[in-house]
């Protein structure tokens, strides 16, 4: 199983989203993809149309085996994991990644999304993956955030886990016809800091209709949109940068 984790501590700048966009293409191609939810806001499981009994905080509390809180291939996120930065506070941040060890044969793939902050929960969502994906807006105050969560993931490589690797930052509502857009591209591709996605995720509404009439966004209808196109794009680069053949 080769674990992703999506973080960046900003709000609203298509985690979520991205997250949705690798399980749902990962799915499309056959491969056992397992989702979990590390935010309160419990995003990620209300449009996987998670109802599942037990959260990723009871996982971590020991209050029910990893097995039991699986439902249709997600570990749910949601109010209850307002206490999990807590937790953390006091156990290892290496729970989750020992947690899904009992589970790593039955996936090919998990996909962890975490909550918009630099905090504990999010070091332990590090700590579990072998990839991080950063999505980011082409914007100056965006690339600040992006040089904070790699010093995040950096300390996590040197503490807990050395294997972790930054697969790539992937530029998020992306506007063709904005100059300081392309620019902001050019500086970080020629900065060579981190490693970026070669699609560019544009806006579409279509995202948005999917999401409100609880639809897949790969399904036929939406396919032509920008947007929903570039993600296909992005979550097959994914697909190859992780070496999955099938
Ligand atoms: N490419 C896009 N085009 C249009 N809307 C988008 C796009 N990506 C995300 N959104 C919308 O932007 C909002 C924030 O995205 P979300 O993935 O929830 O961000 P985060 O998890 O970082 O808070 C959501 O309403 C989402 O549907
Ligand atoms: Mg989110």
């Amino acid at each position: 199983m080769i674990t992703i984790t999506c973080c960046t501590q900003k709000g609203g700048v298509s985690k979520t989203t991205t997250c949705e966009a690798i399980i749902l293409y990962l799915r499309k191609q056959g491969y056992k993809v397992l989702a979990i939810d590390l935010d309160l806001q419990g995003n990620l499981t209300s449009y996987l149309g998670g109802d599942n009994k037990y959260d990723a905080f009871d996982v971590c509390l020991g209050k029910v085996k990893i097995e039991k809180a699986i439902e249709n291939d997600l570990i749910a996120g949601g109010a209850n994991l307002a206490y999990l930065n807590q937790f953390f506070e006091t156990n290892k941040l290496t729970a989750i990644k020992t947690k899904l060890k009992t589970v790593e044969k039955l996936y090919d793939v998990c996909v962890i999304d975490t909550p918009p902050a630099i905090n504990r929960t999010v070091l332990a969502g590090l700590c579990a993956a072998d990839y991080v994906i950063m999505p980011s807006e082409p914007t100056r105050d965006a690339l600040d955030g992006i040089l904070q969560t790699l010093e995040a993931v950096k300390s996590v490589k040197k503490s807990a886990n050395n294997g972790l690797e930054v697969l790539g930052v992937l530029m998020v509502k992306y506007k063709e016809r904005y100059t300081v857009h392309k620019q902001f591209l050019n500086y970080c591709t020629k900065a060579n800091k981190f490693p970026v996605f070669k699609t560019k995720v544009r806006e579409s509404q279509a995202i948005n209709n999917a999401k409100t009439n609880n639809d897949n966004f790969f399904d036929k209808q939406y396919m032509k949109a920008n947007a929903v196109i570039d993600y296909w794009n992005f979550a097959k680069e994914v697909e190859k940068k992780i070496g999955l053949k099938k």
